[in-house]
């Protein structure tokens, strides 16, 4: 985590703490937990809630291509500074609720979702939004990774069940501050 990251974040989170969900932005093993299964073979990727860009850099060291990156993010604090840090990136100032209502790709070519969101505080109509949607961009057996700092997956298993989803944990550090988990939410049919 850069110092450079710190005050930006943590200014957003004084105006709107529900929304930003975090004091401070993801650190480095957070950050390379949520990308250990990107690479440059993956292709276009959706990032939601970038915030600062903390996982936006670490996809980058994955070797994902800026033009293959949409970040989707709702705080107008983080825009411009994630347009100046990521000038090959597509920068979209939008709620991820609003994904499937826009036509972002032309078919379903996106191979991982990273999310930073903090789902746990969102109602769960919107939570069911951001999923159904994302999925409607991934390759059937692309993936939604999100980070959370609670002690199970963020996302019930009734949304999951609605939308034909699983989620396995893929790890955890307490070398973030608080400590995280990563799971990774996909098809449970990828061809069906
Ligand atoms: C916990 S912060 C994580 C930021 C960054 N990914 C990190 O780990 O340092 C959550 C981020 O999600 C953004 N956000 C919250 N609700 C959103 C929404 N509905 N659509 C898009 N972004 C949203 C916030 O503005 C904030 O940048």
């Amino acid at each position: 985590m850069s110092a450079a990251d710190i005050l930006p974040f943590f200014r957003a989170w004084i105006r709107n703490p529900l929304r930003v969900a975090a004091v401070a932005p993801s650190g480095p093993a957070a950050a390379s937990l949520m990308t250990q299964e990107i690479t440059a073979e993956t292709g276009p990727v959706i990032e939601l809630g970038p915030g600062t860009g903390a996982f936006t850099r670490a996809l980058l060291g994955r070797g994902v291509r800026q033009q293959d990156l949409t970040l989707v993010e709702y705080g107008s604090d983080f825009i411009p500074l994630l347009q100046r840090r990521f000038p090959g990136a597509r920068v979209l100032w939008m709620d991820a609720a609003w994904l499937h209502r826009e036509k972002l790709f032309k078919g379903a070519p996106v191979g991982a979702v990273v999310s930073g969101l903090g789902l746990l505080t969102m109602p769960p109509e919107k939570v069911l939004a951001i999923l159904g949607g994302a999925f409607g961009y991934l390759r059937p057996n692309g993936a939604f990774y999100q980070i959370t700092y609670g002690a199970r997956c963020p996302v019930a298993d009734v949304i999951l069940d609605r939308l034909g989803l699983q989620a396995t944990p893929i790890g955890q550090t307490f070398r973030n501050l608080p400590p995280a988990s990563v799971y990774r939410i996909s098809r449970r049919h990828p061809h069906a």
